[in-house]
């Protein structure tokens, strides 16, 4: 008899837990469902539909960035010429402040150069610069942007002013370069020039389909949804409310190196123009303006955002990390973490032979 009860009573503690675990689900649920609703609602502010703002556009020898409070025209000041190879796949260009004649020739000697990677020697990837400079820069220093243009064939040049609340505008720029005058390119990539970065670690990624080029996606160093968006007016990465409603942004691809597909940059440069503008360029692009294409943002391994996400001696793999070296140290490392890899590979190289005979 004794037992029965026992029984009952434990059923009945179980159904009670059901229910209260249902409970707490369909709270969750509600919760979710409530979260998205307002991420809906307040991702409506900041989008406009007015048919008289004109399309983001290139013409040839100028082009136009629209957004639906701001629009500007700028020129090419310089276009490079170079060959398309059959085998063109990745347009890498280089965020570059106008002054950094040294660092562009680091980064000659390291990444860019086809000895010191593959994917480059065998013209999957091209790499270029992309700089800016106005009329109110140092004449001299134009100058001379212009000389090592013409010397190298490496570098876009035109007249954007090199300040943070541009950089919006300079990755657009480098989108519109890609789809309108280097449209053979299946990715156009972003990367800025104090990013340590080994190209050839996109290889496995391709082999592996986890970057698709023939896609609409944008790839990177994924934050998921809950960057903050400071309202207070005197922070470096202030947003008004009337400008951008959430109090998050939406999940988005950190600005120092990011992949975008030739369809997705041409989605996101349709609908800059139906957005008012903000001056944070990899939640901007990446976040808001994907967001509204509903393009995926996916993430790639081995990238670190911060200097302190390494050290110079850890062993992991790295394809890109945002390091603060300066040029000396840049190249130590370079080279260091180049020979380690490619000495690895040929023991691993050995050791497949030997299995094989
Ligand atoms: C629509 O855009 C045009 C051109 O930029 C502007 O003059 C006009 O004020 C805008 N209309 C509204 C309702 O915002
Ligand atoms: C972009 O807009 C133009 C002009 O409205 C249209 O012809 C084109 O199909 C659009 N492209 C994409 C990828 O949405």
């Amino acid at each position: 008899m004794r037992h029965r009860y026992r029984v009952a009573a434990v059923l009945i503690i179980i159904v009670i837990i059901c229910l209260l675990n249902y409970q707490i689900d369909k709270n969750l649920q509600k919760e979710h469902e409530e979260h998205k609703l307002a991420l809906t609602n307040c991702m409506k502010s900041g989008r406009i539909f007015n048919s008289s703002v004109p399309e983001t556009k290139d013409f040839g020898s100028s082009f136009t960035i629209s957004f639906a409070d701001i629009q500007k025209t700028h020129s090419w000041l310089y276009l490079p010429k170079f060959q398309n190879s059959m085998s063109s796949e990745i347009l890498m260009i280089v965020a570059s402040r106008t002054d950094s004649f040294a660092r562009r020739n680091v980064l000659r000697k390291t990444w860019m150069n086809p000895e010191n990677s593959e994917i480059i020697k065998d013209g999957r990837m091209k790499a270029l610069f992309l700089v800016g400079m106005t009329d109110g820069d140092d004449s001299r220093m134009r100058k001379v942007v212009m000389e090592e243009a013409r010397i190298y064939g490496d570098m876009v040049v035109v007249d954007l002013k090199d300040t943070y609340e541009e950089l919006p505008f300079k990755s657009l720029t480098t989108l519109l370069y890609g789809t309108s005058k280097a449209s053979e390119f299946k990715l156009i990539g972003k990367i800025d020039e104090d990013i340590m970065f080994f190209p050839d670690k996109i290889l496995p990624l391709l082999e592996q389909n986890l970057i698709d080029p023939s896609s609409e996606s944008i790839y990177g160093m994924l934050f998921a949804e809950g960057g903050y968006v400071y309202r207070d007016k005197e922070h470096r990465w202030f947003v008004p409310d009337s400008t951008y409603g959430c109090d998050m942004f939406p999940p988005y691809t950190g600005g120092l190196f990011y992949l975008v597909t030739q369809d997705a940059a041409k989605k996101i440069l349709n609908a800059t123009k139906h957005r008012i503008f903000i001056p944070i360029e990899d939640a901007l692009i990446n976040g808001i303006l994907a967001n509204d294409c509903k393009i995926p943002r996916i993430h790639l391994p081995e990238i670190y955002g911060d200097h302190h996400s390494l050290t110079d001696e850890d062993t992991r793999g790295v394809l890109a990390w945002h390091t603060g070296k300066n040029d000396q140290q840049f190249l130590d490392y370079f080279y260091r973490k180049l020979s380690e890899s490619r000495l690895k590979k040929k023991i691993l190289d050995e050791k497949n032979k030997h299995l094989f005979y």
